[in-house]
């Protein structure tokens, strides 16, 4: 299996073009992002003038040879000094932090936004190739991988420069000797930092992506759980999960390892550099070259330095993370839109023609057998109700695909109204069409909500009066709360004929001028269907229908019935024509329904299936 994380992969740390290209959701908030530099910097001038400060207080006020007054009143002064600005550095530090997170979270809701809309535009091919997780991915993880750069990279970068060459700048100017000492140390702090940085990252991801895996298999095990225990396939997948949990404690007992090793060395090198200046201070300050608030400033300053120095290392990281993100969600928003323009049928009849049509869904044919639609022909006239039968697997759902333009046919046309359906604005063919498809999909929300799919054009009482006609009422009027009961868990709690129906009356409440069923019935009782036929045939009236049935009875009245063999229409007419043809049709039929039934009939079926099969591979498929 493949998981979201396990494509995860890091390239640049910098990359200009997409730098670019991310800079542009900036861009709205252009002068708060300015604001949030500029705030960050003036704190970070304050930082530098405390160690300062208490110099001064040290090396003025602190001498036995001061004045006991004088001392006092300075001292006193400088505290005063010392409170005004560390309250100001609070005000500043609230404002910066509230500017700079209300940016980064706009620019997160907006890009979030873009892919939501762009998602929705993309066809539905791409859905078939992507993974639902991977694309969730997109819209929440590397969106905030994103943001994670700009509030904790991009700012900080100038503020975490400022400081450094601050701190250098004034430890020069107090003792030249002992500053040119510690940018000795430095490169070697930054390397360790870096190491431990890179390996602990390293572990981070792969701590990361085992926790996805555990994830992944506890929730599919969970929501499979009935069929683990039906099939007592307890053990087996205790053993695949115990695997996969010692997986996760590796990887974790892995991070843990590198932290207790990196962690001490850097607190080692910490304390050197710190003992170090007091050794060295501490002579000079015997000696009378350097002053003790000096020395005082220094060990502060050294504590400043420390933090930005080893903050770099995982900034570069951050940084890293989301050029990778960037990249991805790019590759995403470029994706192109299906292309939604065209004519608006001013009233449509509800024509459709299929002409020629030869349809695959693989992009490159390897064989004849990609071809999954062979030079499909037919027409359905306004008001006409045709079905559609055929073996599992011969190609009726993807017809109705194709009809909605959900794929694009790869040769020959799809007519409705005369008007090749490339030509027309997708929004308006698709309004026309209500189609109630084999895997009924409920979304969150009531029972209400599911019939109007959030269509303001629908009010309450049509959705009821849907219901209605299509026998729904009875079992929702039944529910706790009616129409207003909550759907659980995509309508886990209906059953699968009470999800049919309600997808039924989903169809009838957009009143479309085409009505497409596929396999529609297929899970309601022999009752509720004819009663359901009996309304239908009321909406019908002046409406094109194309119904897709495995139980022959149902179709039985239609004005035309398409029989689909691997992917080719074989047999086509009324249900006493296909019946007296003897072909395909009549042996399907007979097996469902006739009194003969058993062994003979079943003969019967797979002697006609032979024969199709030796048409097929004597023609020419392939042109
Ligand atoms: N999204 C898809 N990508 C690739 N192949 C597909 C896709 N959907 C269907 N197929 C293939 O196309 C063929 C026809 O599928 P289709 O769903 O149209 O059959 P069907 O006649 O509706 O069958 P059933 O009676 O079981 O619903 C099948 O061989 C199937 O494997
Ligand atoms: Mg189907």
């Amino acid at each position: 299996m493949q998981y979201a994380w396990e494509e995860e992969k890091l390239g640049k740390a910098y990359d200009a073009a997409l730098m670019k290209r991310l800079m542009r959701y900036v861009k709205p908030y252009r002068g708060l992002f300015v604001a949030a530099i500029v705030l960050s910097l003036i704190m970070t001038g304050t930082e530098l003038v405390f160690p300062y400060i208490t110099k001064i207080v040290i090396d003025r006020f602190m001498l036995p040879s001061q004045p006991y007054e004088q001392a006092i009143a300075g001292v006193a002064q400088f505290a005063l000094v010392f409170l005004v600005l560390l309250l100001a550095r609070l005000l500043f530090s609230f404002i910066q932090v509230y500017v700079l997170q209300y940016t980064g979270q706009r620019v997160m809701y907006d890009m979030r936004t873009e892919i939501f809309s762009h998602l929705m535009k993309l066809p539905v091919r791409f859905f078939d190739k992507n993974p639902v997780g991977r694309l969730v991915t997109r819209a929440t993880n590397d969106v905030a991988a994103i943001n994670e750069m700009y509030s904790a990279v991009l700012v900080y970068l100038f503020k975490d420069a400022f400081l450094i060459v601050g701190i250098f700048a004034i430890m020069f100017q107090l003792n030249w000797r002992l500053a040119s000492l510690i940018l000795l140390l430095t490169p070697l702090l930054m390397w360790i930092t870096f190491e431990f940085r890179k390996r602990a990252r390293d572990a981070y991801r792969e701590v990361r992506r085992k926790l996805a895996k555990l994830n992944a298999y506890l929730a599919e095990s969970i929501s499979g759980m009935r069929i683990i225990q039906l099939f007592v396939r307890e053990g087996g997948s205790f053993q695949n999960f115990s695997g996969i949990n010692r997986e996760e404690y590796d990887a974790n007992m892995q991070q843990v390892t590198i932290f207790a090793v990196f962690q001490p060395l850097i607190g080692l090198l910490r304390a050197v550099a710190t003992a170090l200046i007091l050794w060295y201070g501490g002579f000079n300050v015997i000696g009378g070259a350097f002053t003790l608030g000096s020395l005082v400033a220094f060990v502060s300053y050294i504590e400043m330095l420390f933090q930005p120095l080893s903050d770099l290392a995982e900034k570069y990281n951050i940084l890293q993370g989301a050029m990778a993100s960037s990249e991805r969600i790019f590759l995403l928003l470029d994706e192109p839109e299906e292309r939604y323009e065209g004519k608006t049928p001013l009233e449509v009849k509800g024509r459709i023609e299929f002409r020629d049509v030869w349809f695959a869904y693989a992009s490159e044919l390897k064989g004849v057998s990609d071809w999954i639609l062979k030079d499909v022909s037919f027409t359905v006239e306004p008001g006409e109700r045709v079905a559609i039968v055929g073996p599992t697997g011969s190609g009726k759902t993807t017809i109705i695909s194709l009809m909605l333009r959900l794929y694009e046919v790869q040769k020959g046309q799809i007519l409705l109204d005369g008007v090749d359906i490339k030509e027309l604005d997708l929004e308006s063919l698709r309004s026309q069409m209500a189609v109630v498809l084999q895997d009924v999909f409920l979304f969150s929300g009531d029972i209400l909500g599911n019939i109007r799919l959030q269509n303001d054009g629908i009010s309450r009482d049509r959705a009821i009066e849907a219901a209605h006609f299509v026998q729904a009422n009875d079992f929702i009027r039944d529910l706790p709360r009616g129409y207003d009961e909550e759907v659980k868990e995509r309508g886990a709690t209906l059953s699968v004929g009470q999800r049919q129906l309600l997808a039924f009356a989903r169809a009838v409440a957009f009143n479309p001028k085409i009505l497409i069923l596929d396999e529609a019935t297929a899970n309601i009782d022999s009752k509720t269907e004819s009663l359901i036929q009996s309304s239908i045939a009321k909406i019908l009236e002046g409406r094109t229908s194309i119904v897709i049935a495995h139980r022959l009875s149902t179709i039985r009245h239609s004005d035309k019935i398409l029989v689909l063999h691997r992917g080719r229409i074989i047999e086509e007419g009324t249900h006493e024509k296909l019946l007296a043809n003897k072909g395909l049709y009549h042996a399907l039929y007979t097996l469902q329904f006739g009194e003969t039934g058993g062994r003979s009939t079943l003969d019967q079926t797979r002697r006609v299936e032979e024969e199709l099969a030796a048409v097929e591979e004597d023609s020419q498929w392939l042109r």
